[in-house]
């Protein structure tokens, strides 16, 4: 019994840590798109919850701990699973991450109707047929410490960021979108 409790613990944690490689959360291409960008826009959301509290200095190891983690855990997806996860925003902050004029459209149509959760894209990925799936990306209370007052933007953002965008956002402003592309047969 004892046996079975920590096993079912450990597939839980292991399901928890790889949701997007889980098997047996996500069975389809699909399924594992979705899965990979909602696990992406959900750890930003509870990581800028958990550090950003009245009073924390907000700084670059603040930084390293909410977007920061959420970059390295978008490579750690792409290199496990193959699947290309990309960030995009008209107001970017990583100019990488600049919208295209696709993205462009997309965040329009996310945009002009907040009811709309996600988009599915027929496209081609490395010369085969993909699916690219996306979902918006909303601003919550805790993101304004980075993105919110142009003037109050923690020192460091001013000084790496010169062309930075992303600021003056408000509470449920559309801050971007996130795609996950994977390819079907
Ligand atoms: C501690 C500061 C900080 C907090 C809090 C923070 N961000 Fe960021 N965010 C940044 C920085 C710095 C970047 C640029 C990262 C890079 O260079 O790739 C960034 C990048 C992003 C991007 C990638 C697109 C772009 O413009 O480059 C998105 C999307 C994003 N943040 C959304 C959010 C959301 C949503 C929240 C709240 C849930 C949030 N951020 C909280 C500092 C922060």
């Amino acid at each position: 019994m004892r046996t079975r409790t920590m096993l079912t613990a450990l597939i839980a944690s292991m399901a928890l840590a790889f949701p997007a490689v889980a098997g047996q959360i996500a069975n389809t291409p699909e399924e594992k798109a979705a899965a990979a960008a909602d696990e992406i826009i959900t750890m930003r959301s509870d990581l800028a919850r958990e550090f950003i509290q009245p009073g924390a200095v907000i700084d670059e190891e603040t930084f390293k701990k909410v977007c920061g983690a959420v970059g390295k855990r978008v490579k750690d997806i792409t290199e496990k699973t193959g699947l290309k996860i990309r960030h995009a925003a008209v107001k970017n902050r990583n100019t990488n991450n600049a919208a295209n004029d696709a993205e462009t459209a997309l965040i329009r149509k996310f945009e002009e109707n907040k009811n709309l959760t996600e988009i599915w894209e027929k496209v081609e990925l490395d010369g085969k047929a993909a699916k690219r799936f996306t979902r918006p990306i909303f601003v919550e209370n805790a993101c304004l410490a980075c993105h919110g007052v142009k003037d109050s933007r923690p020192e460091f953002i001013k000084t790496k960021y010169p062309d930075d965008k992303a600021f003056e956002f408000k509470e449920g402003d559309l801050r971007g979108i996130i795609s996950v592309t994977v390819p079907i047969n």
